[in-house]
């Protein structure tokens, strides 16, 4: 284990530049060899992997999509649930398997689960094949890990990191959308979640960084960015700033389309509303996880708010954001969460008709309070309380996307439909998913599309031929 150093923290930024003097000797040892990476968990590990995968390329490696093939496996892990935990060490075993008899295949476990403590024992006991731990503090060190430690097992994690690392390079999965990075870390702490834990104290990154990230992104032909944060709302409470601020300046930098993600419901504030409503370029939708529609479960899980002011919240977004759409996330099955409670979670639902929902039932984390909290609902009652929202739940989303046949609305095509080659696909305003008839030359363009058909998780439509917007 490493602690980061203390002046560094004290500073809290410091320019990210530790591969880059080194390349030229790092490249002469990886030249040519081949990288597998797959990737876990949310928003936030999917951009930390293009972080990962411009290192890996920067330093000679070349991707495979074969495990058996690589010389190096990486697994950007998440821990927020234990099926994700599954997923992970289903695939170790085969990664185990394959490096049997070979000297030049290496695994390197990244992401949430090499920050719980629980699981480094684990692998100190059961996984003595991994070669490099890393944590998600100190991605940047990849590099060096991978050259200095090849050969031993290396477990190298900060726990709590303060610091923030600016000028992180990307190799970016998409042209037209970005993932940018607003703050890290999470100070909510709600009973069940994990992510406190993994991802360290809230921290926000300044102003003029994101700023000239944005602006760096347009001039590179970006259409879209996302700022992400594990609650976005919290933005700036660090360094005497605010998210409805930074929002609005980065709706004035003139890209097409401003998303964010996640929003907690309890501190959304009026001023954010004001600037989400005032900018044509941030788009109407809001993710804003309910959990749970109960006041006795609401409190359980410390989310700070109640379903009556979660609902006058919803309203008010309703009220003064023309066309949002709204999704959510529901935890079922909170220990102590009885029949009525769960009523309450569907009441909700049925007031919000949410445009979609992802539904989940309450996995116990390890550290965390919930998983020390009595549970006497069966697994069994949890499954059908599940299997009833989600009936519930895509009736809904199946109604928003009713509501848009025949309709004309502006679709950011991204690419190719994958099932049909005579189709593209791409995202609403409001973040529906579009399937749309038209040539593969609207890739990376923002065109209005005349919807044919909805179902509950996608649309279809027609290009438009005279409309394309930019
Ligand atoms: N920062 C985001 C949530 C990230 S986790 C937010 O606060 O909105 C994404 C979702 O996973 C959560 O909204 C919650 O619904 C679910 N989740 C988190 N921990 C969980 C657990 N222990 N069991 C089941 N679902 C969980
Ligand atoms: Fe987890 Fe709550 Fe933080 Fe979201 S706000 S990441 S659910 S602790
Ligand atoms: Fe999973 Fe970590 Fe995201 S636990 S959900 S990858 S912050």
């Amino acid at each position: 284990m490493h602690l980061p150093d203390l002046n560094v923290a004290k500073d809290r930024t410091r320019k990210e530049n530790v591969y880059i003097d080194l390349k030229e000797d790092y490249q002469k040892v990886f030249m040519g060899k081949k990288y597998f990476l797959r990737t876990y968990g949310c928003q936030m590990n999917v951009h930390d992997s293009e972080a990962i995968r411009n290192y890996l390329e920067t330093l000679g490696f070349v991707k495979t999509e074969r495990v058996e093939d690589a010389n190096v496996v990486v697994l950007n892990t998440c821990a927020i649930r234990e099926n994700a935990r599954d997923k992970v060490v289903g695939f170790l075993g085969k990664c185990h398997y394959l490096k049997k008899n070979r000297d030049d295949f290496k695994i390197v476990l990244a992401g949430c689960m090499s920050e719980q403590p629980d699981f480094i024992e684990n692998i100190l006991k059961n996984h003595k094949y991994i070669d490099i731990v890393i944590g998600t503090h100190n991605i940047h060190e990849l590099p060096k890990l991978l050259l200095e430690n090849f050969n031993k097992q290396e477990i190298e994690v900060y726990s709590n990191s303060d610091e923030i690392i600016e000028g992180m390079h990307y190799e970016r999965d998409s042209k037209y959308t970005a993932w940018v990075n607003i703050m890290y870390g999470c100070d909510k702490f709600c009973t069940y979640c994990i992510v406190p834990y993994t991802r360290g104290r809230e921290r926000s990154r300044k102003l003029e960084e994101i700023i000239k990230e944005v602006e760096d992104l347009k001039k590179a032909g970006y259409l879209e960015v996302t700022l992400l944060g594990q609650n976005v709302n919290a933005y700036g409470k660090d360094i005497g700033d605010t998210f409805s601020n930074l929002l609005e300046k980065v709706a004035q930098t003139g890209i097409k389309r401003v998303r964010f993600v996640t929003s907690h419901p309890w501190n959304f504030t009026d001023e954010m509303i004001k600037v989400i409503s005032k900018y044509e370029n941030i788009m109407p939708y809001i993710h804003l996880p309910l959990q749970s529609g109960s006041d006795r479960i609401l409190k359980r899980m410390n989310r700070r708010y109640t379903k009556e002011e979660y609902l006058a919240l919803f309203k008010k977004m309703k009220e003064m954001i023309p066309g949002v759409s709204i999704t959510t996330d529901i935890i079922v099955g909170f220990p102590g969460e009885t029949r009525e409670d769960f009523e309450e979670t569907l009441d909700v639902v049925k007031t919000c008709e949410f445009d979609g929902a992802y539904t989940f039932i309450f996995s116990p984390r390890v550290g965390t309070p919930a998983a020390l909290m009595e549970d006497k609902t069966s697994l069994k009652e949890k499954e059908e309380r599940l299997y009833e929202l989600n009936n519930l739940v895509n009736y809904y989303s199946h109604q928003s996307n009713q509501k848009l046949l025949g309709k004309e609305v502006s679709v950011l095509v991204i690419g190719e439909s994958e099932k049909d080659k005579s189709k593209v696909y791409g995202y609403t305003d409001t973040m529906k998913l579009v399937n749309v008839t038209g040539p593969k030359e609207l890739i990376g363009k923002i065109v209005k599309v005349k919807i044919t058909d909805a179902k509950s998780f996608s649309l279809d439509g027609e290009y438009q031929k005279e409309k394309i917007v930019m």
